[in-house]
């Protein structure tokens, strides 16, 4: 079986894994502490009904090709665990929910530590562990002391249930209570984030543009790309798939004496153990407070200082600092003016068109978060299709949202009064190789494609000399005095398992 062949069984794969649910455009994450674990199970048990699948479908092109494949491929629906049909109060609200639990919650539901075997590291130890708070540079205002959740002065977070609406009359404190069943669930609520899917993240920018698209048996051709590719193997974001090594990631996996009713597909090569993992998908959760009147000013000043020179604009500013314009239009493509008929536009490249970074900066956000074939090194043999390839070893499936959502009444014009900023969700089969690694060497790193001392001017500029270089064929310029624009809220990694697995935890 090839990469490409691998035949997702997507019936029993939470569907915001692959799906950004984007007809629900509410959501209410719930951060919850276990106090009564048997309550929690059989919650679980009333809950796991209304988890949504991956074969759920809506008018949603995150997944090229998806229904097509379903057409084509009827027999797969059937792979669903045999709950999912049952109607249950949250269907009939039209909510839909995705369910995660922490390394904490996992232990819980599997009763007490070692139980279960072949997690990652980086998950048990957990967002705030020294190590992995100092991979993620999470100091200052954003150390984890700081935090409203998910730090060592907070409650612990054991699960994390996402619910998702049509219309946030639903998402009412009382009117969610009840349809979740939350008082009789032995569950304290610890905190809870609303949020709204929005096309423009708050500094303004359009958000949500750049996906990689997993590629399954059944999937249409990719459409040819100018000059790279965006096509991953499932296993880099799906446990029990083969990953871009051609590997399955490390699945997490129990005693087969714990799943007597045999509801957990075998470990491949586990003699005997149980792959809890399957379907299942590692969740990078951060609360990322987005500090939008110092960002303007910063962009207004700049302008100012730069005045008569070629980017006296604020918003050229903005779209350097960025890699896209406001729009989306990205500077690869649109250096100099934006374009709003670009605004989705994906197919670019940079080691091809701009190596140097004359038209979109090196240190850009979308560069450093996706350097696509960029980081060539012809001294070790690394041309663009090989850089192209290492590249694709980092990618994270995003599913953020913007926060606080607005009230259901709201107009066009409406702008949040205090706190705003991104729940940003991403999921990845190896938090070390993917998230860690694009936050740390990429987002953070001060070394990143032959720069000194510079981090990503969006969310990091204050961590390296405040600078930001801007290439130009003629001469170099540089954006100085980067402040702190981002701010971490509060965090924690995640495991959402799939249907099957959930059908396991809640009946242990
Ligand atoms: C408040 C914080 C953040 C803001 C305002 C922000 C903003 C943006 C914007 C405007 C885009 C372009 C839209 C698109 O390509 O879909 C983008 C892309 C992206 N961002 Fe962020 N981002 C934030 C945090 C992060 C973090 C923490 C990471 C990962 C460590 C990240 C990773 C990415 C990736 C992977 C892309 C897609 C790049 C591509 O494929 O071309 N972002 N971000």
């Amino acid at each position: 079986v090839t990469l490409r062949q691998q035949r997702l069984e997507l019936g029993d794969i939470q569907a915001l894994v692959l799906r950004g649910q984007v007809e629900r455009p509410w959501a209410s994450y719930l951060l919850l502490r276990i106090t009564e674990t048997s309550r929690t199970q059989a919650w679980l048990a009333r809950l796991e009904a209304a988890a949504s699948h991956a074969n759920e479908l809506a008018d949603d092109d995150d997944v090229v090709g998806l229904r097509r494949y379903l057409d084509q491929a009827p027999a797969l629906i059937a792979t669903a665990h045999p709950g999912w049909r049952r109607e249950s109060t949250v269907r009939s609200r039209g909510l839909r929910i995705a369910l995660a639990l922490s390394c904490s919650g996992l232990e819980a539901l599997k009763a007490g530590p070692g139980a279960v075997r072949g997690l990652v590291p980086e998950f048990c130890q957990g967002m705030t562990h020294p190590h992995r708070r100092r991979v993620l540079r999470d100091v200052e205002g954003s150390a984890p002391e700081e935090w409203r959740w998910g730090g060592p002065h907070n409650p612990p977070v054991d699960v994390l249930c996402v619910v998702f609406a049509a219309d946030p009359a639903e998402l009412r404190p009382d009117a969610l209570r009840a349809a979740l069943g939350l008082g009789d669930a032995g569950l304290e609520l610890v905190e809870r984030v609303d949020a709204y899917l929005s096309d423009r993240e708050p500094f303004g920018f359009r958000d949500g543009i750049s996906q990689p698209r997993i590629e399954y048996e059944g999937m249409p051709p990719s459409p040819r790309m100018l000059g790279w590719t965006n096509s991953v193997p499932p296993g880099e974001f799906i446990l029990g798939y083969r990953n871009g090594y051609g590997r399955l990631p490390l699945s997490p996996h129990v005693a087969p004496e714990t799943d007597p009713e045999g509801h957990l597909p075998a470990l491949p090569g586990g003699q005997g153990r149980r792959d809890l993992g399957r379907n299942g998908s590692y969740l990078v959760v951060r609360q990322l407070q987005q500090h939008v009147t110092e960002f303007e000013q910063f962009l207004r000043d700049c302008a100012e200082q730069a005045r008569g020179d070629e980017h006296g604009r604020p918003e050229l500013v903005g779209a350097r600092m960025v890699g896209r314009w406001r729009s989306g239009a990205p500077l690869v493509t649109r250096p100099e003016y934006d374009d709003p008929t670009l605004g989705r536009e994906n197919d670019f490249a940079y080691g091809a068109e701009d190596r140097s970074g004359g038209r979109c900066p090196l240190g850009a956000h979308v560069r450093r978060a996706n350097p696509r074939d960029s980081l060539t090194d012809p001294a070790i043999g690394v041309d663009r299709a090989a850089a192209m390839r290492r590249t694709n070893l980092h990618r994270l499936i995003r599913r953020g949202r913007v926060y606080p959502a607005p009230p259901a009444d709201a107009s066009p014009q409406w702008a949040p009064e205090g706190e705003t900023g991104l729940v940003f969700l991403a999921f990845n089969a190896s938090i070390e190789r993917q998230f860690e690694f694009v936050q740390q060497t990429w987002v953070n790193g001060t070394h990143f494609d032959g720069g000194r001392g510079e981090a990503d001017p969006l969310l990091s500029g204050h961590l390296g000399d405040g600078r930001m270089t801007l290439p130009r064929e003629t001469l170099r310029s540089r954006i100085e005095g980067l402040s702190r624009f981002v701010t971490v809220r509060g965090g924690a990694y995640f495991f959402m398992p799939g249907l099957r697995a959930l059908h396991h935890l809640a009946r242990r």
